[in-house]
């Protein structure tokens, strides 16, 4: 299974293997993962799954559409590499992915 690493905004890293299909969102709540909420399932309503993409990985996730976009631009702190990590999903191609995580998803 690919291996996502979430670090967080003091620097703490984490690593959990999220099967391919499952989002990047999905791997931190499965993982217990403080940083990424997720509280609307993955819908993409509610952007408690903020997160940071390493530059190193943003060619492999890819960018966000136009409905995503517009929820990062609501999100204070946000900036060209936010995403919903609930619209990042895992493949093999994404094995080692870099996350950093907010400081808080309110
Ligand atoms: S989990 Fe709600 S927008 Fe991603």
């Amino acid at each position: 299974m690919p291996l996502v690493r979430y670090i967080t905004a003091e620097g703490n890293e984490y690593e959990a293997e999220v099967p391919v299909g499952n989002t990047i969102m999905q791997g931190a709540v499965d993982n217990m993962i403080d940083g990424i909420l997720g509280e609307c399932g993955g819908a993409g309503a509610c952007a408690t799954c903020h997160c940071f993409v390493d530059t190193d990985w943003s060619d492999k996730t890819g960018e966000a559409g136009d409905s995503e976009q517009e929820m990062l631009e609501a999100i204070p702190g946000a900036d060209e590499r936010s995403r919903l990590s609930c619209q990042i999903e895992v493949t093999a191609e994404l094995d080692g992915v870099v996350v950093h995580l907010p400081a808080a998803q309110f």
